[in-house]
């Protein structure tokens, strides 16, 4: 699995941490950056990553701000992207159970990094559960394609 990671000035320390993690799991993963603390707008951080997921240049992508609600607001913001901001195993878990998430966002200021292994082993560990929920995940890719067909 090829896995993105990127985050803003909030998700900094956050980020250096996982990517011990990754690392040591062996999982396969490009950093977009930011590699320091200095104020930037996610935005700006965000747009790459999600254009690498919407044209399968990644599986999945992990966004990082201080809230994570800015990264998941903006990552959302591009077709083919379904990006879960999960706080709790839970959420994680079901994200990818029933979503389909191909991005998982987070607050390096609202969690501590124990638990924010453990939301990021759980999600990039569990698969789509198909089914109705993929009637479901196809409901949103068609709503996508109302306001924003792709061109081609
Ligand atoms: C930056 O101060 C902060 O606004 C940003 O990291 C994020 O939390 C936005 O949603």
């Amino acid at each position: 699995m090829r896995v993105a990671i990127a985050c803003d000035h909030g998700g900094f320390q956050l980020k250096q941490q996982l990517l011990a993690y990754l690392r040591s799991a062996g999982h396969s993963f490009q950093d977009y950056g930011v590699f320091s603390e200095e104020s930037v707008d996610y935005p700006d951080v965000v747009l790459p990553v999600a254009e690498a997921i919407a044209r399968g240049a990644c599986d999945r992508a992990i966004l990082l701000c201080g809230t994570g609600l800015g990264v998941s607001i903006v990552a959302n913001k591009v077709p083919g992207v379904r990006a879960a901001l999960c706080h709790d195993t839970y959420s994680a878990r079901h994200s990818r159970l029933h979503n389909d998430a191909n991005v998982l966002a987070l607050g390096g200021r609202v969690v501590g990094p124990g638990l924010a292994l453990d939301i990021v082993t759980v999600w990039l560990e569990t698969g789509f559960e198909g089914g109705r929920h993929a009637r479901r995940v196809g409901k949103i890719t068609a709503i996508e394609e109302k306001y924003a067909p792709r061109r081609s």
